[in-house]
């Protein structure tokens, strides 16, 4: 057994959980390098992991004991646009009053879009070609502005885009809002393990470690000393979303009026699917009475095709990963009790080093999701929005769920608002975007805007 003073008690256990293959290299190392991989291994769960591992071999499916969720839909009664006007105004109030803060969860590594840097610096916008960051940071600025406070936004990264992420919104004067309102913050990571459930190394002195998922997103609001900054600021609400849909509505007062008229510990928007075979999950609730989002991959096909009697689908309302959060419950969540979200497995490839050599080899790497916190809430609803105006996901470059659809769902919304305000578009006009500044909604245009006659049009 190797000897690092300071460090035999960790040496010991990492041998006792058979996993010395990581001091393979050893004797190759200088003492810094030694130390690197030392502090790589403090702080690992060994006992966590193998229990993570011997559920890999476990079928993940879900009991199949669920029924559909309720939902509050889109108003289309009297009596529901009256509840609605009345979620508005208790919303307005919350903002107002400065309990709310945004929260950007961009720790992904955006695999599927192929670019070589955080996500949120990828231009999206169809005409003043914004990056996702400068819509959602202009969002927040416009929020401040509309309801007269400070919005603080909160934005998790993770280790690999960190620092380009912070440098990125610094070089930008964080778009306008106040510097410290503005809290980044990494996520945690997790080692990722080889199909014999052993500790991958990617180099000759380091672990090979993943973001431990958007569901690591609460674990590192406390772990990062986040809370704290929202206890600062008097936060009770933090609206959450995800780097990719530049449709969110970030700081929404109907969702958030719903969301404290029922003093939920969780609220979720939802869209309806698109078709049975969509591949989202969908809201659920659960024999003890709670809510939850059952994966598509999860359910039977005849549970997606399920229709009631007038022929819309049973399992309709679809998740877009956009919550509310009552700070207190990602309290109660975090405080290391015996409620705590699950790991989820994916088979995936893994960059190592075999025998002196890279080596692409099969292996494990663990993440939460949170739409998990959902289940564990004692109080939760599901809140309908409509996809035009709400879900545009940038995965991919171009096909299903891209740059390209999302650029033409933003300049159809736009396009929408001009006309629920009565303002004409001359024919010429292909793409058209509104700036976050300008408006949030086709409420907030001026009356007398006048649309130039041009293929590309940015409002601002
Ligand atoms: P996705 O699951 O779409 O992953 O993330 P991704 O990393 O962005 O893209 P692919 O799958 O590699 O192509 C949805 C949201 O969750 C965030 C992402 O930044 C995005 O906002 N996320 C995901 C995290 O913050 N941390 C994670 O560990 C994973």
């Amino acid at each position: 057994m190797i000897t690092y003073a300071g460090f035999d008690e960790l040496i010991a256990r990492v041998y006792a959980h058979r996993q010395d293959h990581v001091f393979e290299y050893w004797g190759e190392l200088i003492d810094a390098e030694r130390r690197e991989l030392l502090n790589d291994l403090t702080g690992i769960d060994f006992e966590g992991l193998q229990s993570l591992f011997s559920q890999t071999r476990r079928s993940d499916a879900v009991a199949g004991e669920f029924g559909p969720a309720p939902f509050i839909p889109i108003p289309k009664t009297d009596d529901e646009n009256a509840q609605r006007a009345q979620a508005r105004e208790a919303g307005i109030a919350h903002i107002r009053s400065r309990k709310v803060a945004a929260f950007l969860v961009a720790g992904g590594q955006g695999t599927r879009l192929g670019y070589d840097g955080p996500k949120g610096k990828f231009p999206v916008s169809p005409v003043a070609g914004k990056t996702l960051f400068q819509i959602h940071a202009e969002k927040v600025l416009a929020s401040s502005r509309a309801y007269g406070v400070d919005i603080p936004w909160l934005i998790m990264t993770s280790i690999a885009n960190h620092e380009e992420t912070e440098t990125f919104l610094e070089e930008h004067d964080y778009f306008g809002i106040r510097e410290t309102l503005v809290h980044v913050f990494p996520q945690n990571l997790i080692p990722s393990l080889d199909a014999n459930g052993k500790l991958v190394l990617e180099s000759k002195n380091r672990i090979f470690k993943n973001p431990d998922g958007h569901g690591g997103s609460l674990t590192a609001l406390k772990t990062s000393g986040a809370l704290d900054f929202l206890a600062e600021h008097g936060i009770e609400t933090l609206s959450y979303f995800q780097v990719d849909n530049p449709l969110v509505r970030v700081i929404d007062p109907d969702f958030i009026g719903y969301h404290v008229l029922n003093t939920a510990d969780v609220s979720s928007k939802a869209v309806t699917k698109a078709g049975p075979e969509e591949k989202v999950g969908v809201f659920v609730r659960l024999p003890n009475g709670a809510y939850g989002v059952v994966e598509y991959s999860d359910m039977t096909h005849e549970q997606q095709h399920l229709q009631d009697c007038s022929g819309a689908l049973v399992y309709a309302m679809g998740n877009i990963a956009i919550h509310l959060f009552s700070v207190e419950y990602i309290r109660r969540l975090t405080a290391g009790g015996a409620i705590e979200l699950p790991y989820h497995v994916a088979r995936k490839k893994i960059k190592s080093l075999r025998a002196g050599a890279p080596a692409e080899i099969d292996g494990f790497k663990f993440e939460k999701f949170v739409f998990d916190a959902i289940p564990l809430a004692e109080r939760s609803i599901v809140f309908e929005t409509s996809r035009d105006e709400e879900f545009a996901p940038v995965k991919n470059r171009t096909g299903v769920d891209s740059v390209d659809t999302a650029r033409e769902m933003m300049s159809a919304l736009f396009r929408s608002w001009l006309a629920a305000r009565g303002i004409s578009v001359p024919p010429g006009v292909r793409a058209i975007e509104i700036s976050p500044l300008l408006a949030l909604g086709p409420d907030d245009l001026p009356a007398d805007l006048a649309v130039p006659d041009r293929p590309d049009v940015y409002l601002s």
